[in-house]
């Protein structure tokens, strides 16, 4: 049966998509046991409200998450004026055209290693209308960096669920493997970007990651052993969401 708000969806994307009012009954016996499989209402549907947007999604891209909302809503405080930021593991697109659509002033470069998800990112953002203010490169962020800009500040939310726990949530069989494994204990994305792009980062610049409720012990020390220092951010659920790696003063005595 299906819930008033999955009927609700189903509907306002049926008169999107132009289908007559006789075919609706059909479709929606379909999408209810497309639905009792486990997939996201979302990839039926083909769109997913995110902050004050909505995401065109399909199985190319992770469904964008209300906790990812936090580190947008950071971002928007934080990010300096006129700021040229990095957005990694881009997916949909939904972090960096959500800041530029609600930060006219800012412009961005988005990375993600998988092509298909960029062509996904690339359809949001002409629906937006962003273009002009955002590149997108296909690029393995666990590698050195190959982009020869500095950046006012780089966000991520990156893949942090340890490969072997991802078979413990049968909930997200039908999203990319790539988009969810973090590697043996979640955190290889947050070490390698750490290391290899803060190089990236211009004097003031600092990370701001998503992380996994369980994660922020870990990702301090990570941040330490790179001489960043790190503040954690929690959700509106209470959990540890966000965390803001800035880089460590160096303190020169007197000479
Ligand atoms: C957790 S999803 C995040 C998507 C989107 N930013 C969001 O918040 O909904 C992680 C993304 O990382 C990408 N990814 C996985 N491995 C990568 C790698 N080695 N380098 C760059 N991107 C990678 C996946 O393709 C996926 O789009």
């Amino acid at each position: 049966m299906l819930e008033g708000y999955e009927e609700r969806e189903l509907i306002s994307s049926f008169r999107r998509k132009g289908i007559s009012k006789n075919e609706y009954a059909a479709l929606l016996e379909a999408a209810e046991k497309e639905l009792e499989r486990g997939r996201p209402l979302a990839y039926i549907t083909g769109e997913q409200p995110f902050y004050n947007l909505a995401f065109y999604v399909d199985e190319r891209v992770l469904v964008p998450r209300p906790d990812t909302e936090r580190v947008v809503e950071k971002a928007l405080a934080l990010a300096p004026p006129g700021s040229f930021f990095a957005d990694l593991c881009t997916g949909s697109g939904c972090i960096a055209l959500t800041l530029l659509y609600n930060r006219r002033d800012l412009t961005a470069a988005a990375f993600d290693i998988s092509a298909d998800s960029l062509e996904v990112a690339r359809r949001n953002t002409e629906r937006l209308g962003l273009s002009d203010r955002i590149e997108y490169h296909v690029e393995d962020v666990l590698k050195p960096a190959s982009f020869r800009r500095s950046f006012d500040f780089i966000i991520s939310n990156p893949p942090y669920i340890k490969t072997g726990s991802i078979s413990d949530y049968p909930s997200l069989s039908f999203e990319p493997h790539s988009a969810l494994d973090g590697g043996r204990d979640g955190l290889d994305f947050y070490r390698a970007i750490v290391e290899n792009w803060s190089c990236l980062l211009s004097p003031d610049g600092f990370f701001l990651f998503e992380i996994g409720y369980d994660q922020a012990a870990d990702i301090i020390k990570i941040a330490g052993n790179a001489g960043f220092s790190c503040g954690i951010f929690r959700d509106y659920g209470g959990n540890d969401r966000v965390a803001l790696l800035k880089k460590k003063q160096v303190q020169f005595g007197a000479l």
